[in-house]
């Protein structure tokens, strides 16, 4: 049995999705003239699908009920769908949700062991700081007789049900506590990858989602602006043919490549060409303020790379860099993140750096001519250094991270597999 709290687009499509999977669902909204409505059979929004699948569960699978405490104690899963919307310092409102939860927790009487899982979107580490701690408050213990989970919900607008029932993945956000087992159970039906993660890594990654989606829209924006600035382009067409790129198609498509986290661009293109295009749109009277963002963040990430190091590595410890190349399966060294990061090492009195790179040495050496020692191998360069940092996601150094084990390792290409826990930054390789 399943309860679901919130029935806007979110809840009464999770109610209807779960109910249509032959589970039998609690449905409670706070709102009792969107109750009545739903109760009429009648959807209060708009939405494909909804109406009719109402019309096929209610009174069936799916009974909606009108106190939150009749559907917990009904329910060994409770789903918290429920608004979070924008407070007016920009933080997200999370008061309906507390409002939700501790209501939910009344009715926990500590016998059989009560999943709450948080469907709201929420901003990382809210499960962890803000919900988790109602739990405690209310004199109930987490993994005894509640567990909690962060299970972003996906699904878009207009397509709501096909997005619910045909999920691309499922995301279940855990402390490690027991009661998960039959999250996934639930989810079995719906034939989509379960990924078990963090709390935080959870609602982490619903906002990645989001904020790319914001970002390529203001970047699509911007570059029409650009474009007008310099006129004689033709907008949508451009965009149409950009679109042509192998990289969209495919799956995984090749440009997720380009949306993962490193130590920043390089080579001979995007930075000269990214810096060419804001010359010229603002000799065309355009500023274009994202784009000249994105080489400011360009430069932040080998800053904040280099201060990583510098509080990993005493000044009197070898630092072994793995990566010269500005990527992998190149010997292209113009621009690459690596000299920054090494010049920064230098400049902040780090006497001690090795480097190895299966291509590129010959070149990094000719171009910058920085005063480093080379290794011959990764094998010589693991002996040498204390620390070692991975600027370059060759896949030698996954195939070979065995060498690594007891070295302290920065990978700031996250090639490496990562601890399953919340440290950050030192990564483990046994
Ligand atoms: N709309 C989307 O496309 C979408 C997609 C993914 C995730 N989300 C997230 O899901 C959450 C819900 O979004 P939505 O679009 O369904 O919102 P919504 O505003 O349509 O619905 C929220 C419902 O929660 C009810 N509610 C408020 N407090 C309550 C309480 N204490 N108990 C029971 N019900 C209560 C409200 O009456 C309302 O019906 C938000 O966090 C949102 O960011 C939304």
């Amino acid at each position: 049995m399943i309860a679901v709290a919130g029935l806007g687009f979110v809840g009464l499509t999770t109610a209807l999705g779960f109910c249509e999977k032959g589970l039998r669902v609690f449905a409670y909204d706070i709102d009792a003239k969107k109750t009545d409505l739903i109760r009429r059979k009648k959807v209060p929004f708009h939405e494909p699908h909804l109406r009719e699948k109402l019309a096929e569960h209610l009174g069936g699978n799916l009974a909606v009920v009108d106190s939150l405490t009749e559907a917990v104690k009904a329910s060994r899963v409770i789903f918290f769908c429920v608004g979070t919307p924008c407070g007016p310092d920009g933080n997200a409102d999370l008061s309906a949700l507390q409002n939700a939860v501790g209501e939910a927790l009344k009715a926990v009487d500590g016998g059989e062991l009560k999943i709450l899982v948080i469907k709201s979107t929420v901003p990382p580490g809210v499960t962890k700081e803000v919900i988790a701690p109602l739990i405690a408050a209310g004199g109930l213990v987490l993994g005894h007789d509640v567990a909690l989970a962060n299970n972003p919900e996906f699904l878009r607008e207009g397509y709501a049900w096909e997005d619910f029932v045909s999920p691309d993945r499922i995301v279940i956000g855990t402390d490690g506590a027991a009661g998960m087992e039959l999250l996934e159970e639930i989810y079995h039906s719906f034939n989509a990858p379960i990924f078990r993660v963090s709390w935080n890594t959870a609602e982490f990654i619903k906002y990645l989602s989001n904020t790319l989606l914001a970002t390529l829209i203001s970047y699509s924006n911007e570059m029409s602006c650009i474009a007008r600035a310099i006129g004689g382009i033709e907008i949508g067409q451009a965009f149409r043919i950009l679109h042509t790129d192998k990289r969209w198609s495919g799956s995984p498509a090749k440009m997720t490549s380009y949306v993962y986290p490193g130590c920043g661009f390089g080579g001979y293109c995007l930075p000269k060409d990214t810096l060419a295009l804001c010359a010229r749109a603002e000799a065309k009277g355009y500023s274009p303020g994202l784009i000249r963002q994105v080489l400011q963040a360009n430069e932040r990430i080998k800053d904040r790379v280099t201060e990583q190091i510098l509080q990993t590595a005493a000044r009197d410890e070898t630092v072994g860099i793995l990566g010269l190349a500005f990527k992998p399966n190149s010997d292209d060294v113009r621009d690459s993140p690596s000299r920054a990061v090494i010049a920064g090492l230098l400049e902040a009195g780090h006497a001690n750096i090795t480097a190895y790179d299966p291509l590129a040495m010959n070149n990094f050496h000719q171009a910058y001519a920085l005063p480093i020692e080379y290794a011959g191998s990764m094998e010589a360069l693991v002996q040498a250094a204390s620390v070692v940092v991975i600027l370059t996601a060759w896949d030698e150094f996954v195939v070979k991270r065995k060498l690594l084990a007891d070295r302290r390792v920065l990978d700031f290409r996250y090639i490496l597999p990562e601890p399953a826990s919340d440290k950050v930054g030192l990564t483990q390789c046994n």
